[in-house]
């Protein structure tokens, strides 16, 4: 950077550019990295693929596939293989082409919006409005689309992530209804694939629904480091251009994935920020450096999300002890302490109850659990045995998530009056003496 007259430094965005153009190269084809891509190629999934393109091939003769169910943990190529396989019926020179409807149900969330998704794909058009109409008549609707626009063809109904449709009112129905849909059909035949990663999801089925979709299902086993360093390598030699990863980088990125379930994502992700990392410090090569720089930046991606997609209640008990933390960083603080804290900024927020004791030691516990923060049982004397608690995350980063929750934002300057307090400071010496 440049010094200005004021002696300042001075970012100067031209110069900057014409550096960066200049500068070493690392992708060839970033895309590659990206989750919507589809490989051309899914190492490590030939069974599944062999298991699905036989249950589906009669399609192409205009038979209707049975229903099936995917599952497998997160990041085991499910929607991967699904997207590839419908890819490849397309590709077949048939006369009939099979129709896929592709529902995503984290994000098309309600029945309701689910049959009216269905419906407008077919359609093209946004025919069925979002609420409203009876859903006994959207059914009737849909059989006579479906007859009409898909006519002696197969409609694949996909329902990716479907254990969180079961979860919703009506959820189990309109499933029931859809494994039903051949009955009242007289053209066009659908085939239901639902795809979950929650192993036990099998046993929370209707009967009824479990007998017509659960029967067929199609496992999907973690990968190890050495199926995910295959993976990463194809993966690598289109994204990445000649020679620019060190040796030891996918095995790094597979091991550390490995490690987590064998999330094939993950590895992906490793990979792709090792590479913009490499990229922005202008480095000629991506080394292992940038894997466990990457892998560093994720986990606080992580915990961040995951912070933010906790409960009220257990923000707030974070937000007690990162106070405390904060106005007292010597401070050796147990349960009580946050339980006085939670007790006084609480009424800062409209609405919220007052917790328990107990209420307060299971969000200690589930906090501690996520990693979030730790608590140590510790014997201190004739107090007996008392928990100890501490972040186990850097205080900067709890700060800027707590900052990013409207209702927290404002308590973050608020010194706890207990710290305040002559009791509390004399115990804790005696604490202090203790560990
Ligand atoms: N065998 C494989 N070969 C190449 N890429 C793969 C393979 N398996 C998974 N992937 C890639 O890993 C990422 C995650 O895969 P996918 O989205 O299919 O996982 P999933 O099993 O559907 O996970 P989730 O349950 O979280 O939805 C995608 O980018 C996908 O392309
Ligand atoms: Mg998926």
């Amino acid at each position: 950077m440049l010094k200005n007259d004021n002696n300042n430094y001075k970012f100067s965005i031209d110069k900057f550019y014409k550096n960066y153009l200049k500068g070493p190269r690392i992708f060839n084809n970033r895309d590659a990295l990206e989750p919507s891509y589809i490989p051309h190629e899914l190492p490590h999934r030939d069974v599944q693929i062999k298991d699905i393109a036989e249950k589906t091939a009669c399609a192409l003769f205009g038979n209707a596939p049975p229903s099936f169910l995917c599952y497998g943990q997160t990041g085991t190529g499910k929607t991967a293989t699904i997207r590839y396989i419908s890819q490849k019926l397309a590709q077949q020179n048939t006369e009939i082409k099979p129709w896929w409807i592709y529902i995503n149900c984290n994000v098309v969330s309600t029945p309701y919006r689910i049959l009216a998704h269905i419906y407008n794909t077919i359609s093209r058009e946004e025919k069925i409005p979002p609420t409203g109409l009876p859903k006994d008549i959207i059914f009737k609707k849909l059989l006579g689309l479906l007859d009409s626009k898909v006519r002696n063809s197969i409609c694949f109904l996909v329902l990716d992530e479907i254990d969180i449709l079961i979860e919703k009112k009506g959820g189990n129905e309109i499933l029931y209804d859809l494994t039903r849909l051949n009955e009242n059909l007289d053209q066009c035949k659908t085939s239901l694939i639902g795809i979950s990663n929650k192993l036990k999801f099998r046993k929370t089925l209707d009967p009824r629904i479990l007998s017509s979709l659960g029967e067929e299902h199609i496992v999907f086993p973690s990968y190890d480091a050495g199926e995910l360093r295959d993976i990463l390598n194809k993966r690598a030699k289109i994204a990445f251009r000649e020679i620019v990863l060190k040796e030891d980088v996918i095995p790094l990125c597979a091991a550390l994935a490995a490690k987590e379930h064998g999330d094939a994502r993950k590895a992906l992700q490793l990979l792709r920020k090792a590479g913009e990392l490499a990229e922005r410090a202008q480095s000629k090569s991506v080394n292992s450096k940038y894997v466990e720089r990457a892998h560093d930046d994720l986990e606080k991606d992580h915990i961040m999300e995951y912070i933010k997609g906790m409960p009220l209640q257990a923000q707030l008990v974070l937000t007690a002890v990162y106070l405390i933390s904060k106005y007292s960083p010597d401070h050796i603080i147990i349960s009580g302490d946050i339980y006085e804290v939670h007790s006084e900024i609480k009424g800062f927020i409209p609405g919220i109850r007052q917790l328990t004791k107990r209420r307060i030691s299971d969000y200690i516990s589930e906090l501690t659990l996520a990693g979030i923060i730790s608590a140590e049982v510790k014997s201190m004397g004739h107090y007996g045995r008392t928990k100890i608690i501490k972040l186990d995350i850097e205080i900067d980063i709890i700060e800027k998530v707590l900052s990013e929750i409207d209702k927290i934002q404002a308590i973050l300057n608020h010194k706890p009056t207990l710290l305040q307090t002559d009791k509390v400071k004399l115990k804790n010496n005696i604490f202090k003496k203790l560990i």
